[in-house]
């Protein structure tokens, strides 16, 4: 709803002040970005400190005719001086509740140098690793990035956004920006109205429902219509169905893009396109760069578009505080901020696989070989220049005490250096155990990222190849901001820790986790395919009429063939490839840890689904429960399974909890094209378990 003085405002603006409320610029030169401030330009890219963007705010409040502050946006991606693992990684965490802290600290950090809105969540369901931007998301799992997403926008926006500690959210990138044809960034994008409801755009109506401030139109098309045009899905869905009021913001040039994309012919049609459509700011300052007339837009949606932004400052309390008490701007992390890093970044790592080598029994001589061995390079995609650095593992490893650390890069990321595997080999035969640290670096990942390739690059394989010849037990630290392709060494690893790019703290939580002074219990949030040739490849896949089997059991259910692994294919007519083995390297939802629990019996009652889990181990540990559907009869082919709930809890040694999920008709039904959920009648079948692989049933009837 509008405010009075939001109203009052809009009855005093010209059509050419609107119109400065509806771009955000880069940043500009500090001269420049005054001049723009005083022309009308309602938003900015942060200008780096807490003194340029009271500079700023101060031109717009005293040297503009109405006063109005601007918005300073940045993309606070995973923290702003305290950098916390990626989002990709959070997601990993399974935890809500981390993923807001997380996004609470950044606020506060970011809004102390001046900075009102970021461009965060991704909330992309994206289920191809090739894609760089996967990073930046919770992955693969519709359920999970409804979940953390909104999780986010708490964190960020906290319980009051003029609050000191808080700034706008943006979900972006609306919408199925995640699912680019062959993983290439900015590729076209063609989604079913089923899909569209059922995957893409459940996450967004999650971050609206938890109070999104802003949602970004994404740079692809769908169905053949940018969605920087698409008055359908941005008005028609976003806007009318789900009564968003926020602002919707375009990607970065996205307008001039419509010409690139051959939807529009000049700038000017452009850009009246794009706020017909539903935009309400353009992001790079086309409409006043092209001199666009301010009255050639329709007047109505000019001011609901302006409401919409004022409706924003005013809900950051700039009307009244403009300005940041500079001598309080957090320029560096605390000694909390820095725990909270270091905990956040174990709770985001997922041991893979585990014979036993892990936690290392307090060993004497260490070989750490591997690029990431002594790279820094641990902040991930999305960093500024201003966050804090990372250490090395190599660095804090040789501060424990007890320990003699030998270091032997073995070979570099890229294979570049001159690699020396066999010197490492050698090395390797007088340390007591090796720890390979391999990976891809944060460069490989992000924006226009994108890899067709997905193994280890340069000669990391062979490191660990070698290492493994030697016969001395050793780990694999696995770093990087995708699932990789790892089938050509991973038989090889006695245990494989997946780190991801873990933030500025990532080499203090690996060695924590590497020691089992913390526990891993991570899953993935996206399956790790087991070669490029099978992405997509995702748990919740749709039954098919030709499931493949093993063992020509034709009684199989797909999911339960595909988490068979490696099996004797025999029945020809089937979906499969001849080439490969069933299912993905790892699923999604897999992982396991250090302690072991043993799951008692589900069960459901008066809309319950509640088991107990006890902690069987002498250590305490994390239990993640994850809960899937199976809709065994539905009008449309449903998914094999998909994720309703889960609940990560640290459980005592010896300790007995009882994790307990309501199950209703958000969790049973699907949406139809127009977007109602339905329930329909007949069986489902609850699968509950610490991974998809091992679940038990429950079965529903629903009459
Ligand atoms: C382009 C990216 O797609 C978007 O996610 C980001 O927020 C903007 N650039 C602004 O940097």
């Amino acid at each position: 709803m509008t405010s009075a003085r939001v109203r009052s405002l809009l009855q005093r603006m010209s059509a050419q002040e609107k119109l400065g409320q509806l771009q955000i610029v880069f940043r500009p030169r500090l001269e420049d970005a005054a001049a723009l401030v005083r022309e009308g330009i309602g938003a900015m890219f942060w200008p780096q400190s807490a003194a340029a963007s009271n500079a700023l705010q101060r031109e717009a409040v005293e040297n503009t005719r109405l006063g109005i502050p601007i918005l300073i946006g940045l993309d606070v991606i995973h923290g702003q001086r305290t950098i916390a693992p990626v989002p990709l990684a959070q997601a990993a965490s399974f935890d809500p509740e981390l993923v807001e802290a997380l996004a609470r600290t950044a606020a506060a950090e970011a809004r102390s140098g001046g900075v009102t809105w970021t461009f965060s969540p991704m909330v992309d369901v994206s289920r191809d690793p090739r894609w760089g931007r996967a990073v930046e998301g919770f992955g693969e799992d519709v359920h999970l990035n409804a979940a953390l997403g909104a999780a986010m926008v708490r964190g960020y926006q906290g319980p009051d956004l003029a609050g000191p500690g808080s700034i706008a959210a943006t979900a972006k990138h609306f919408v199925a920006y995640g699912q680019p044809e062959g993983g290439r960034d900015y590729n076209t994008v063609d989604a079913s109205p089923h899909r569209l409801r059922n995957l893409h755009l459940e996450p967004f109506r999650a971050a609206v429902d938890a109070g999104v401030a802003s949602v970004m139109a994404s740079f692809n098309t769908v169905a053949g219509i940018p969605m920087h045009v698409n008055r359908g899905l941005l008005t028609g869905v976003l806007k009318d169905e789900w009564a968003f009021g926020g602002a919707v913001v375009g990607d970065a040039d996205g307008v001039p893009n419509l010409l690139p994309h051959r939807v529009a012919e000049t700038l000017d049609d452009a850009v009246r396109a794009a706020y017909a459509a539903g935009l309400d700011i353009e992001m790079g300052g086309t409409p006043f760069s092209i001199g666009l007339d301010a009255a050639s837009l329709d007047p109505e949606r000019l001011d609901d578009a302006v409401a919409r932004v004022l409706g924003m400052k005013e809900a950051l309390g700039l009307f009244d505080r403009p300005y940041v008490d500079e001598s309080a701007e957090l320029l560096e992390p605390t000694t909390e901020t820095r725990a909270q890093a270091r905990r956040a970044a174990a709770r985001s790592a997922v041991l893979l696989r585990n014979d036993g080598t892990l936690p290392l029994a307090a060993p004497s001589r260490v070989l750490l070989t591997g690029p990431y061995a002594t790279s820094t390079d641990h902040l991930g995609a999305w960093t500024q220049s201003f966050a804090a650095p990372a250490s090395s593992i190599a660095d804090v490893l040789r501060t424990r005490p007890g320990v003699e650390v030998v270091v032997e890069h073995g070979v570099s990321f890229f294979g570049a250096r001159s690699d020396d595997v066999d010197a490492v080999a050698t090395s390797a035969l007088e340390c007591d155990v090796v720890v390979v640290c391999v990976g891809e670096p944060s460069s490989l990942s992000g924006e226009a990222a994108s890899r067709s390739d997905l193994r280890l690059p340069g000669k990391q394989a062979d490191l660990i190849r070698a290492i493994a010849g030697t016969g001395i037990p050793f780990v694999v630290v696995l770093a990087g901001g995708r699932p990789l392709v790892v089938a050509d060494w991973i038989d090889d690893a006695p245990a494989v820790l997946e780190v991801w790019h873990g933030g500025t703290e990532a080499a203090a939580a690996i060695v924590d986790l590497l020691f089992g002074d913390q526990e891993p219990a991570g899953r993935l949030p996206m399956s790790f395919p087991r070669s490029e040739g099978q992405i997509p490849i995702y748990y919740a896949h749709e039954n098919t009429g030709r499931p493949a089997t093993v063992r020509g059991e034709m009684t199989l259910r797909t999911v339960d063939v595909a988490l068979e692994g490696p099996g004797n294919v025999q029945e020809k007519f089937t979906s499969k490839y001849l080439d490969l083995d069933l299912g993905p390297q790892f699923s999604f939802g897999h992982g396991s840890g250090y302690a072991t629990f043993a799951h008692g019996t589900p069960v459901l009652a008066d809309g319950v689904l509640s088991i107990e889990v006890t902690n069987t181990s002498a250590r305490a540990g994390d239990e993640v429960v994850q809960v899937y559907v199976e809709d065994l009869v539905a009008s449309i082919a449903p998914p094999v399974r998909r994720l309703v709930a889960f609940e990560r809890r640290t459980l005592a040694p010896g300790e007995t909890g009882t994790f307990a999920f309501p199950i209703g008709r958000e969790q049973l039904g699907f949406r139809l094209a127009d977007g109602t959920l339905v329930v329909e009648p007949g069986t489902f079948v609850l699968h509950v378990g610490p991974t998809l692989e091992r679940t038990q049933p429950v079965e529903l009837r629903v009459d």
